[in-house]
């Protein structure tokens, strides 16, 4: 295993999952995700995510694929797909998703955590609804880190912990949504997490108005993955 491209260390915060070798299998869920109500929703921010790709792309926890359609949309020039996906009925999907999208995707079954790439293997790294569920946020932060290439992007669309009562409540919901939901945790610091990640500086954080309680606030954003030696590239984005 290599070394996360900073030196922090894993696990420490809210909203890990202590068991990180459970088996991820939620055949329900994966009937129902493209279902529920949320999916044509973030349509516009799917393309977001896929604006303008080009050369090699990480997409992490792609679920039933929902996101290859922008992708073979958005994509510019050589575009070399690649996707993980570590629960079998999910991934079952994509592969189907894929077909219709006509996009050509390397998916394998792995876990954000421990990405099966080398450093620094990736123009593009993005994640779709990923972070409220990954078992340990700060190792896939980390992960992502190390296989983008220096001044690479990670592109992100996430639900987020509200405030005053409403982060409350989503702190009492999340025990039972998140075994309704496939491990969802609707309380999670998850921009916090990323802009104050020593490896990127932030080209853009945006709080849509999108979404309802629990669910809510969704956040978008790209974040560039520094240079060695601490050069940066400029416009600190802000957030709320
Ligand atoms: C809410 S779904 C989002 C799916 C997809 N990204 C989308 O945009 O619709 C969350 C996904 O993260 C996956 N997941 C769970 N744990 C993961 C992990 N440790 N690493 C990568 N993906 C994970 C789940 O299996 C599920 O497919």
């Amino acid at each position: 295993m290599n070394e996360p491209a900073s030196g922090r260390s894993r696990g420490t915060d809210e909203g890990q999952d202590q068991n990180r070798d459970h088996e991820i299998a939620h055949p329900v869920f994966a009937a129902l995700y493209d279902l529920l109500p949320q999916s044509p929703l973030l349509g516009p921010h799917r393309e977001y995510l896929a604006r303008d790709l080009s050369g090699r792309v990480l997409e992490v926890g792609c679920g039933t694929g929902e996101q290859f359609r922008f992708a073979a949309d958005g994509a510019n020039g050589d575009l070399e797909y690649h996707a993980v996906e570590p629960d079998p009925y999910m991934r079952n999907r994509a592969v189907g998703k894929a077909r219709e999208a006509d996009l050509a995707v390397d998916l394998r079954d792995a876990r954000a955590e421990s990405l099966p790439y080398p450093d620094d293997a990736f123009d593009v790294v993005c994640s779709g609804v990923v972070f409220c569920t990954v078992q340990d946020p700060d190792a896939a932060l980390e992960e992502v880190a190390r296989v983008l290439s220096p001044g690479g992007e990670f592109r992100f669309l996430e639900h987020v912990r509200s405030d005053g009562w409403r982060a409350q409540g989503q702190a009492l919901l999340t025990p039972i949504w998140a075994r309704a939901a496939g491990g969802c945790h609707l309380d999670r610091n998850t921009v916090e997490r990323f802009v104050s990640h020593d490896a990127f500086a932030v080209t853009d954080v945006e709080r849509l108005e999108l979404g309802v309680f629990p669910v809510t606030p969704i956040v978008r954003g790209t974040l560039r993955r520094r240079c060695e030696g601490g050069v940066t590239v400029p416009g600190l984005g802000s957030f709320g």
